[in-house]
């Protein structure tokens, strides 16, 4: 359902733009299984042209091919902070109250690539640079203090003493040289919390794989992966995104939930500096789940073009 997410979130961001008037030049690039099958590879070379063209890429869920897309991307764009908040809309029914951002660190971890096989054995290596633990704390840290002030680095250091214990050091190094408020938890513990009492967490700073996995529970504890935004920042340009895939049991039934497309979008807006249509894409979603309005993985009864017109029809600017 990536194309029809996509469209449902491109006609969100041109009424926002419109209605705030912000000069957004929208070019589409294709990606993913149906862009391997045309063209022999996920990741076409015009749509590479294409990132390297924009300030920002927002991309829809690609398939089968994700890894060959999403990995390749968040390394063109030099994204190496993932953003992935979870909070509760209104209208939504959530598993518990929670309010929170996942800082994820998205370039190194378990995902690095470093990974072989021999006859019976398969091996990944864990790769964790104070350079990097150092700018994505930084960004953590800039996160907290827009929000209650508090940072939980969550790492699993009492086992992988080398690679999570320098990301936990460096971590808390650069928080407390930033004078932020700082905790800890292994992230076993972490997962447990976070369906427990999920409002204990602020901002949680983390290693690639563990973000990985967090959101997707941070998301379904908020009211469901339907809903979840993220975005992946580079100091140059950005990438943003939902938190989930393809729905392969939805795809092509235009019933799919475009929200987390669309606020991938004001996650967006609101990176390429235009506050008010970033501001107003939000207050146009709140506004239709609060009335009611929803697709049917909430319950609704809308469809995935439904749906988004009603959101476009709630874009106003203040
Ligand atoms: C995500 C996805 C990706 C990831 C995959 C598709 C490479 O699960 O964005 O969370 O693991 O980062
Ligand atoms: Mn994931």
């Amino acid at each position: 359902m990536g194309p029809e997410v996509t469209r449902a979130a491109l006609r969100v961001l041109e009424a926002a733009a419109g209605a705030c008037g912000a000069a957004v030049e929208v070019r589409v690039g294709e990606a993913g299984d149906a862009a391997a099958r045309r063209y022999g590879e996920p990741l076409p070379r015009e749509t590479r042209r294409l990132v390297e063209w924009a300030d920002a890429v927002l991309k829809g869920p690609v398939g089968e091919t994700a890894r060959h897309v999403v990995i390749p991307l968040r390394r063109m764009v030099g994204a190496y902070a993932n953003i992935r908040p979870a909070h509760v809309l209104p209208g939504v029914e959530a598993l518990r109250p929670i309010d929170l951002v996942i800082v994820r660190e998205n370039l190194e971890g378990l995902y690095a690539g470093i990974e072989w096989e021999v006859p019976g054995a398969a091996f990944a290596v864990k790769v964790a640079t104070e350079a990097e633990t150092r700018r994505v704390a930084r960004v953590a840290a800039r996160y907290a203090a827009g929000r209650r002030g508090r940072v939980t680095v969550v790492h699993k250091a009492n086992v992988l003493a080398k690679t999570d214990g320098l990301f936990r050091r460096v971590s808390f190094e650069t928080l407390r040289r930033l004078g932020v408020n700082a905790d800890e938890m292994y992230v076993d513990a972490a997962a447990m919390e976070m369906v427990r009492n999920p409002l204990r967490f602020d901002v949680v700073l983390t290693m690639n794989q563990y973000g990985d996995i967090l959101s997707d529970l941070a998301a379904q504890v908020a009211g469901g992966l339907g809903l979840a935004p993220s975005a992946n920042l580079g100091d140059e340009k950005a990438l943003f995104e939902p938190v989930h895939g393809a729905a392969w049991d939805i795809a092509g039934k235009g019933v799919a939930n475009p929200t987390a497309m669309i606020l991938s979008s004001a996650m967006m807006l609101d990176w390429l500096g235009f506050h008010d249509a970033a501001r107003a894409v939000e207050r146009a979603v709140e506004e239709t789940l609060a009335a009611g309005e929803k697709t049917p993985d909430l319950g609704g009864n809308l469809s995935t073009e439904e749906y988004a017109s009603r959101i476009a029809g709630r874009v106003r600017c203040s």
